[in-house]
């Protein structure tokens, strides 16, 4: 990704395959978007007049240069009102367009344009620009996205960050789309071993099954015991030369089933490939981690992430089965499919136990949590209201929006276990994702903790969205200033 900074310069004249112009509703026709108007011959001004042209963020109108402008085309694309990321997804509806078109070279007319709005336009463009040709035999037909240049706003550190979120979440978000014969808990240990080693202060590690046994992290054996292939308790750390807050250990925990089959307790097969992307919380955690190291960021990071696949064999958990945690608590098995709660317990306990200061989980758990709130909010849990509130705004910040969900001692008892000191899951047909935090909060014991269920926001029809990457990194950028 390559992007480019003109402060100056007439954009009409700019050598671009498109030229993207950003216009506000409440006042359409000033800037850029008038220079482009006067150049049309009233082009947008009739676009707008008609209506074609809708005021929510990224409604665009293509437009044909009548010999005007240099570039061929010109994409008008409506800011929005005063939506906190509205620039970003104007920018994404631009990216989109670009990649359709086949444009290689993108222009953003950008005078006018506050530092962070044109940098969030920048990140946008990149990020809808994203596709995934992996597994497709052919070349693709459309040029791919080159570059972007930003004309008239923004600055140099402004638009190398944009560039460095837009890459972390296609890394997330290739992760994500991986089918997981391509991406196993092996190969994913490796993916972050090779970021480690690219990006000083950063280090990878990886425990495999006779670590995992020597930890007692049964928890995560357990699920891993059906398949065939071997789990990793990925470990990443990042060290800052000179943290601004020595003491603090920010630590992100990513869910990665590889694969979730659901086990004994099989899934239904409709719609199972999907379950492909069930390691898409740890995917964010992991570049999320690359991007605050290759930023530089004074935050001193420590990422786990359990991967496993989650199948039904002749070695898989039963229902019934009893398993003991990392952190010494059994766990009666209800419901195999509610693997997640399990390797994501060994992994907080695990972070604990490596001083953790403040956590903050994220998982593809519950299908519940998306019958709830859908595919805008991730549900927000946690046992600190003053560190959810932090996550909570970190997520609007960011654009990966958040919603807090009731955690309560009233809703203990679900998670207890006639057996053993818990149950995995219920009967009851009651407050699944709750269930679901209720029992994640057991292995945290006093940290401060969030938990983020990211099963309608990581994942949809168009694939994994890289959810959650921006969260994080707007996480630990408010821990970079002093406390
Ligand atoms: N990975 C699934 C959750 C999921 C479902 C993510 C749909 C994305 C889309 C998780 O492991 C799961 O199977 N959860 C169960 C929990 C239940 C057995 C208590 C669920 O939601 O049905
Ligand atoms: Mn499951
Ligand atoms: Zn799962």
């Amino acid at each position: 990704m390559r992007t480019r900074l003109v402060k100056t310069g007439d954009p009409l004249a700019a050598k671009a395959d498109l030229l993207v112009v950003p216009t506000s509703p409440a006042n359409p026709l000033t800037g850029p978007a008038a220079a482009l108007d006067t150049a049309l011959g009233g082009a947008v001004a009739r676009a707008i007049a008609d209506e074609e042209l809708g005021k929510e963020p990224g409604s665009a109108v293509l437009m044909h240069s009548t010999g005007g402008l240099e570039a061929p085309r010109a994409l008008v694309v409506s800011t929005g009102a005063d939506e906190p990321d509205a620039w970003r997804r104007a920018g994404v509806a631009a990216g989109r367009r670009a990649s359709g078109l086949g444009a290689g070279r993108v222009v953003v007319a950008a005078a006018g344009a506050s530092e962070q709005q044109a940098a969030e336009i920048a990140e946008g463009v990149w990020r809808g620009s994203y596709s995934d040709r992996r597994f497709k035999s052919e070349p693709a037909s459309k040029r791919a996205l080159e570059t972007v240049v930003l004309n008239g706003a923004g600055t140099k550190a402004g638009l190398e960050r944009a560039t460095s979120i837009a890459e972390a979440v296609a890394l997330a978000r290739d992760l994500g789309n991986a089918p997981s014969n391509h991406l196993t808990p092996k190969l994913l240990a490796e993916q972050a071993r090779d970021m480690a080693k690219e990006i000083p202060g950063l280090k990878a590690s990886a425990l495999g099954a006779s670590r995992l046994e020597r930890l007692g992290a049964g928890a995560l054996r357990a699920v891993a015991q059906g398949s065939q292939e071997p789990p990793r308790l990925i470990v990443l750390r990042y060290e800052p030369e000179a943290p601004t807050r020595p003491h603090e250990l920010l630590t992100f925990v990513g869910k990665a089933v590889t694969f979730d089959t659901g086990g004994i307790s099989i899934k239904p097969s409709g719609g199972m490939e999907e379950m492909k992307m069930d390691m898409a919380g740890g995917a964010a955690a992991l570049a999320a981690t690359g991007l605050v190291a290759r930023l530089g960021l004074p935050v001193r990071l420590l990422t786990v992430v359990p991967a496993t696949e989650n199948m039904p064999s002749g070695t898989a958990i039963k229902p019934g089965d009893v398993i003991t945690a990392l952190n010494g608590r059994t766990v009666e098995i209800i419901n195999t499919d509610a693997e997640g709660r399990l390797i994501l317990a060994d992994a907080l306990a695990y972070a604990v136990r490596q001083g953790a200061t403040r956590m903050v989980d994220l998982a593809t758990l519950t299908g519940a949590i998306v019958v709830a709130i859908g595919d805008v909010y991730a549900g927000l849990f946690g046992n600190d209201g003053g560190w959810t509130e932090t996550v909570r705004a970190a997520g609007e910040r960011s654009g990966d929006l958040v919603w807090p969900m009731p955690m309560h001692e009233r809703y203990h008892h679900l998670v207890e276990s006639k057996v053993a000191d818990l149950a995995n899951a219920s009967n009851k047909r009651q407050a699944g994702p709750v269930y679901a935090a209720e029992f994640l909060k057991e292995f945290v014991d006093e940290t401060p903790w969030c938990h983020l269920d990211v099963a309608g926001t990581a994942m949809g029809d168009g694939g994994a969205t890289g959810f959650g990457v921006g969260l994080l990194l707007a996480l630990a950028e408010g821990l970079a200033e002093p406390a």
